[in-house]
């Protein structure tokens, strides 16, 4: 059933914080205002909503955490909310605060906890539960990214930019290992945009001897290829590592470092661990958008009485199935691109009424 005016809903934030979930915040309680929702938020995420810490949402203050990375209402990683006792403390808060609907934001993990709280008993029904994708690991699938991914890896890139200066200053190899949890995305996309000389990820199955062969390969063909005076930039190599890969990267270090001892005499080895400075930093305009978007979609769905759902983004619509080369990647015939964009600009096409109609529903919701 859908959403009434005045009807209560909670946005609640929860697992590992993604740069671009204050964007998704600030949309989500914009468009409640919008729709005349009764909007509120939950601290710490599901531990917040077990002990019924309910706060009421601040258009304001949410505009300006939009620019920040973090959580404007905290994160969790609740293990109380997985036993009996968490989920009906949790279910008790719903009933108490009279919510009608709940906003989830967050990876896997708490998206299995929205799922699990889809049948609790409302005074208007079952609550009404939606899903938004939150990680800076691009674990989930039903989305090509999910928040958080973009800063992360630019955040990544940035810091191998760096990285590669005192590499190539010194001639060493580094090892920078990257968050993912089991997931090589970060690790594979970002190193593709840093210029790292070979990426490990876990999905590929390698051996931990198949993998110490590979970083020596690659610090083989790098130090050895002839180099012209002056132009020290061959000789470094950067590998980048997810850290999926179940080796430790100081073992691997020690390990490479025994190999090439006697055959690479003079080069050396370097571990960078960038951990937890991936997840943080500010948000990138992308992950803002995308945050806003699915904030909105996720919102809307909710008012129109769609349940037990996630929004997903998959790109601009563009028609035709996915090439063979990359699931995200369409081919579409020059002369159908040259008179879809004549529509586009004519204001004629479907994605031309559907962007004006958004900049309107963008004007009034900006005015609040
Ligand atoms: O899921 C996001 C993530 O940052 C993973 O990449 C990482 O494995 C994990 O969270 C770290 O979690 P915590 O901050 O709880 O140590």
């Amino acid at each position: 059933m859908a959403l009434s005016k005045g009807d209560k809903v909670a946005v609640l934030t929860s697992g590992g914080d993604a740069p671009g979930m204050n964007a998704a915040l600030r949309a989500v309680a914009r468009v409640g205002a919008e729709l005349e929702l009764d909007m509120v938020g939950v601290e710490d995420g599901y531990a917040g909503l077990i002990a019924g810490r309910v706060v009421p949402l601040s258009i304001r203050k949410l505009d300006e955490a939009s620019r920040r990375g973090g959580t404007f209402l905290g994160t969790a990683r609740s293990k109380e909310f997985a036993t009996p006792d968490g989920q009906k403390k949790a279910r008790d808060t719903i009933a108490r605060e009279g919510i009608r609907g709940l906003v989830v934001i967050g990876g896997n993990g708490s998206l299995a906890g929205a799922h699990t709280l889809c049948d609790a008993e409302t005074k208007g029904g079952p609550l009404l539960v939606a899903g938004i994708p939150a990680s800076i690991d691009n674990d989930l699938a039903c989305t090509s990214m999910s928040i958080g991914v973009d800063t992360a890896m630019n955040t990544i890139v940035e810091a191998c930019d760096r990285i590669f200066d005192t590499a190539a200053a010194h001639h060493r190899t580094f090892i920078v290992e990257v968050m993912g949890r089991e997931c090589g995305y970060l690790a594979m996309t970002a190193g593709i945009a840093a210029g790292a000389d070979a990426v490990l990820v876990r999905e590929v199955g390698k051996t931990d001897d198949e993998i110490v062969e590979h970083v020596v390969s690659t610090m083989r063909r790098a130090y050895s290829a002839p180099s012209e005076v002056g132009d020290t930039t061959k000789k470094r190599v950067l590998v980048i590592k997810a850290e999926g890969v179940h080796i430790d990267s100081a073992r691997l270090k020690e390990l490479v470092d025994t190999r090439i001892k006697q055959e690479l005499p003079g080069t050396d080895t370097r571990v960078t661990v960038l951990g937890h400075v991936v997840r943080g930093g500010t948000p990138t305009a992308f992950d803002r958008l995308l945050g806003a978007r699915l904030g909105n979609a996720a919102l809307r769905a909710l008012a129109d009485g769609r349940t037990d759902v996630m929004a997903g983004w998959v790109g601009p619509g563009v028609p035709g199935p996915p090439t063979p080369y990359d699931p995200y990647v369409v081919l579409t015939p020059l002369e159908q691109v040259l008179a879809e964009t004549a529509k586009l600009m004519s204001g004629e096409s479907p994605l031309a009424m559907w962007r004006k109609k958004i900049f309107q529903e963008v004007e009034r919701i900006l005015q609040r």
